[in-house]
């Protein structure tokens, strides 16, 4: 089987190396010649990718065409090649709705919306998908964890929680910062910093569905530092900017698919 991917940005590399570094992955992937450096790049590292110069060609050739461009190149891309009715179409553009995609690659009807995230590139991390498609998942799940809803509005609710990415890391930072503002070294800083934050991750998957809203008030001993902490943010916002935040991104997903 052979996946062309329109679009050689941040995303698709992550992907292509999870593919073959992770999960050993052997089948041909074809990636567009834009952002050259990256292209060849892979090209260069991986013997079964290759870089092919014009879309046209890219989609002809491919059985799953792989859409990751940015959400607002994705109208004009698709609407320019010719589809196969067999072809499946697996589109990372953020908002970019099912039927918009149906329009746009007919007559191909094999559509699928994904959302992987960077981590897969080391085999870690969600990849929310819509509607459930077996085979995509089953190629996703070499990489990451699949999430499948057939209701678009709640693979949205993935799309809102997906931004939450850029907080997380500028929260590891900003702790970090702060340490070695205190006078730690900054090595020093961060290896506990990335520890703590690793751990705890790792703390919530293992924990049971049902158990997860207790994580919090279990760690709470009352007037202990955790109950501190978490009452002061609390009390300045922090858990209600979470969710307006949220409820942000949702309309905005919404609203591009319009
Ligand atoms: N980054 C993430 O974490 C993430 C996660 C999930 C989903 N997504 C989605 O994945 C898509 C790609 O995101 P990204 O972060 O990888 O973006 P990116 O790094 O900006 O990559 C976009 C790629 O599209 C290429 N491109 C632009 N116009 C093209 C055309 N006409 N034909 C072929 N290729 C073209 C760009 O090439 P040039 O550099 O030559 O312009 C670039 O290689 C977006 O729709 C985004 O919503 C991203």
């Amino acid at each position: 089987m052979i996946i062309g991917f329109l679009g050689t940005g941040v995303i698709t590399e992550a992907i292509i190396r999870g593919l073959y570094d992770v999960a050993g992955y052997d089948d041909t992937i074809l990636v567009s010649e834009r952002s050259a450096t990256r292209s060849a790049q892979l090209a260069h590292d991986y013997r079964k990718v290759r870089v092919v110069c014009d879309n046209r060609s890219l989609a002809e050739q491919s059985d799953w065409i792989m859409v990751s461009v940015l959400p607002e190149q994705v109208r004009d891309v698709l609407k320019e090649l010719d589809y196969r009715p067999d072809q499946k179409i697996i589109s990372l553009a953020a908002g970019v709705s099912l039927e918009q995609l149906r329009t746009w690659a007919a007559p191909a009807t094999d559509i699928v919306r994904v959302i992987p995230m960077p981590p897969i590139e080391h085999g870690l991390g969600p990849v929310a998908l819509c509607p459930p498609d077996a085979g995509a998942e089953t190629l996703f799940e070499k990489i990451g964890t699949c999430v499948a809803v057939s209701d678009e509005a709640q693979f949205n609710l993935f799309g809102a929680a997906s931004a939450l990415m850029a907080d997380f890391f500028d929260q590891v930072a900003d702790v970090t910062t702060w340490m070695s503002g205190k006078g730690m070294d900054l090595t020093t800083a961060a290896r506990y910093t990335t520890a703590l934050y690793h751990a705890l991750s790792d703390l919530t998957v293992r924990q049971p569905v049902e158990e997860l809203h207790m994580m919090s008030a279990a760690c709470q001993t009352p007037g202990g530092l955790n109950a501190q902490f978490l009452a002061r943010r609390t009390q300045s916002g922090a858990s209600r900017s979470l969710t307006e935040g949220l409820e942000d991104i949702l309309a905005r997903l919404e609203s591009a698919a319009d």
